[in-house]
């Protein structure tokens, strides 16, 4: 059977691992989340421009830190302005942001901070693959929770929100390969939690993802 070791190193990687290193281990998820008083997770905002992720996100990750909790969100649009500043829009560069996140987010996790990803992420697979860097199981077989939420709304009400400008631009073929109009939006399959912006107010969408949360036990709220 693979050792622990070996199969963090193949889990964590659907990417190849270079050659020549090593992983170097530290405490392990379990000890340092009780220490921290508080268990790392990643939250997965998913869903068509202007579906409202960042507003969610930007809400609860305000709620949770009110409450004492250490969470930190990572935006589609914030990212784009250092991390992965030399990516653009091609499904290529869409499946490296996607990836270069996850990773971050799993970073984040791992240091017991809820993180919080608010990016379209169109592509089941992209986020699958996200699911999947979670699911690798450190020494005490602990590996981080992932939480699928869909944004869901219809494309004419965030066509019609257009906060950006940006469904009239791809519409006028300014912008192309835009999700929902030109590329594909491929919704979630089995989300963990689904919200529908259009039907509930911000606070309510927040209010159903903590509810949830504090059910599965991941997030103390008092
Ligand atoms: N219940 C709600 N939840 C979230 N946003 C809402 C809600 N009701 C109305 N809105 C509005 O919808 C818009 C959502 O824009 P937002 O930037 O959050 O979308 P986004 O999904 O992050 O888009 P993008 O992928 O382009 O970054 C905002 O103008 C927000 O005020
Ligand atoms: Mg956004």
């Amino acid at each position: 059977m693979a050792s622990t070791r070996t199969r963090l190193a193949i889990s964590s990687s659907s990417l190849t691992a270079p050659s020549n290193i090593t992983w170097h281990p530290s405490l392990s998820r379990r000890e340092r989340n009780q220490l921290r008083g508080q268990r790392g997770l990643t939250i997965w905002l998913t869903g068509l421009s202007a579906s409202g992720k960042s507003t969610v996100a930007t809400a609860l990750e305000q709620h949770l830190l009110h409450l004492g909790r250490a969470a930190y969100r990572l935006d589609g649009d914030n990212v784009r302005f250092g991390l992965n500043k030399d990516l653009g829009f091609s499904e290529k560069d869409r499946n490296e942001n996607i990836r270069r996140i996850s990773e971050v987010a799993k970073l984040f996790a791992d240091s017991s901070t809820v993180a919080i990803t608010s990016f379209i992420s169109p592509y089941r697979a992209d986020r699958d693959l996200a699911r999947q860097l979670h699911a690798a199981t450190d020494a005490d077989d602990e590996p981080i929770p992932f939480v699928e939420v869909f944004v869901d709304v219809p494309l004419a009400v965030a066509e019609q929100r257009d906060p950006k400008g940006l469904y009239k631009k791809a519409r006028a073929g300014e912008i192309k390969d835009f999700t929902g109009i030109s590329a594909p939006y491929e919704e979630p399959a089995s989300p963990e939690i689904r919200i529908k912006t259009h039907e509930n107010s911000v606070e309510e969408c927040v209010a159903q993802i903590t509810k949830w949360l504090a059910d599965e036990g991941y997030v103390k709220l008092e």
